[in-house]
């Protein structure tokens, strides 16, 4: 019987290191390893996920769908084609841009923090679904000191313009003279730097922490990103 296992240049091309012919071309080139042994039959077929190749001296764990963390750094904007900065695309290994990776909803160029990053449609939509109402944490620093009047109001609900409705924090704690940690269940333009303006103070600056459950990984400086793994994404869908 046929085995319906993928080929390895079939791999290769799905993991984004080019076209099937190039792929091809690499593995009949010597250039690639799977599981540390040489493989020259761009035809051997392997299970894809997990799969351990080395490609032009390049070691790479093969995933069937993209999910990622990435610690997005000031000066980045959430753009394939940004305007006046860096691309948050250009934090990650050309193989993932090749894939149509994607940013799960948007942070703002001078935003820092946990931004998910995915090839897989369905998940990026519900996770960015308003229906879902996925909690997102932020936490704020204030241009002026922050009043329990203020935390009271993004509590109870601002209204901005352009919303038909008051727009509340799921929580609000002050956390520090200039500092709040704010739980947000929507994900509008702007939305937490509008929320504080209308609550009368500023944003100076803006760090997300948190989504659903999950949290930026302590260990990631800014501008670096990791695979996120089974545990990882349930706890994206339990709350904060
Ligand atoms: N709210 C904002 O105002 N900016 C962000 O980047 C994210 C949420």
């Amino acid at each position: 019987m046929k085995s319906k296992l993928p080929t390895l240049q079939r791999i290769l091309q799905a993991e984004g290191f080019g076209t099937r012919r190039y792929c091809g071309d690499l593995v009949e080139a010597g250039l690639v390893e799977v599981e540390g042994q040489p493989c020259d039959d761009p035809d051997a077929t392997f299970v894809h996920q997990g799969l351990r190749l080395t490609v032009d001296g390049e070691p790479w764990v093969c995933h069937e769908k993209v999910y990622l963390m990435l610690h997005k750094p000031v000066g980045y904007e959430c753009s394939q084609r940004p305007l006046h900065h860096q691309s948050v695309y250009s934090l990650l290994p050309h193989q993932l841009r090749e894939r149509g990776v994607q940013a799960v909803g948007r942070l703002d160029q001078d935003t820092t923090g946990l931004l998910l990053l995915s090839d897989d449609g369905q998940f990026i939509h519900a996770q960015t679904s308003p229906r879902r109402k996925v909690p997102k944490i932020y936490e704020v620093t204030t241009a002026d000191p922050v009043t329990e009047a203020q935390a009271q109001a993004l509590r109870t609900g601002v209204q901005l313009d352009d919303e038909p409705a008051p727009l509340a924090a799921v929580a609000c704690e002050i956390t520090g003279e200039r500092a709040l940690l704010l739980t947000l269940a929507e994900g509008k333009y702007h939305q937490v730097k509008r929320m504080v303006a209308a609550a009368g103070n500023h944003v100076a600056a803006l760090h997300r922490s948190r989504i659903g459950g999950l949290p930026l990984d302590p260990e990631l400086e800014p501008g670096e990103w990791k695979w996120l793994e089974a545990h990882d994404l349930e706890a994206l869908k339990s709350a904060a």
